[in-house]
C-alpha cells in the first residue's frame, strides 16, 4: 500500500512538473520550438540575432515589432503560430530572438 501511494504521488507530481513546462515556456523554448523554423535560416523573416536584419522592423518602435508579432504581419502568422502563447511569451520570445535584455525593453 505505501509503495502504490508513492506511485502515486510521484504520478501526481510529474503531471504538474509537465504542465507546468507545457504552459509556461522560456523565451528559448518559445523560439526553438515555434520561431527558428523561419527565423532560424534562410528565409525572408529577420533572422536570429541578425542586427542589420532587425534594423527596419526595430525603426518602427518596439511596441508595433511586439504587435506585429502577436497579430502577425505579412509572411509571419499571428503568434508565430504558437497559438497557446500569452502576449507576454511572444514579447519575451521577440526579445530574444533580437537579442536585448528584456528588463529593458518597454
Ligand atoms: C512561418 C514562418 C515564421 C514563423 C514560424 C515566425 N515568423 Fe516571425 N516573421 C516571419 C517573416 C517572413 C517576417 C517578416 C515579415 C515582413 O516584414 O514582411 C517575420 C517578422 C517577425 C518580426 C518583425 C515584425 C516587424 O514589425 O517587422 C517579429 C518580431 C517576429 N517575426 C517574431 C516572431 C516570433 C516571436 C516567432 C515565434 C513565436 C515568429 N516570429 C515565428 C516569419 C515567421
Amino acid at each position: 500500500m505505501y509503495l502504490r501511494q508513492k506511485i502515486y504521488t510521484a504520478f501526481f507530481f510529474s503531471i504538474i512538473f509537465c504542465s507546468v513546462k507545457v504552459f509556461a515556456l522560456t523565451p528559448e523554448e518559445v523560439y526553438k520550438t515555434y520561431c527558428v523554423m523561419c527565423h532560424g535560416m534562410t528565409s525572408t523573416a529577420p533572422q536570429f540575432r541578425v542586427a542589420e536584419d532587425w534594423e527596419k522592423p526595430l525603426s518602427q518602435g518596439m511596441g508595433k515589432v511586439y504587435e506585429n508579432a502577436i497579430k502577425g504581419l505579412a509572411a509571419h502568422p499571428p503568434r508565430g503560430l504558437c497559438a497557446l502563447c500569452s502576449d507576454q511569451e511572444i514579447i519575451d520570445a521577440t526579445d530574444y530572438m533580437i537579442g536585448i535584455d528584456t528588463s529593458a525593453s518597454e
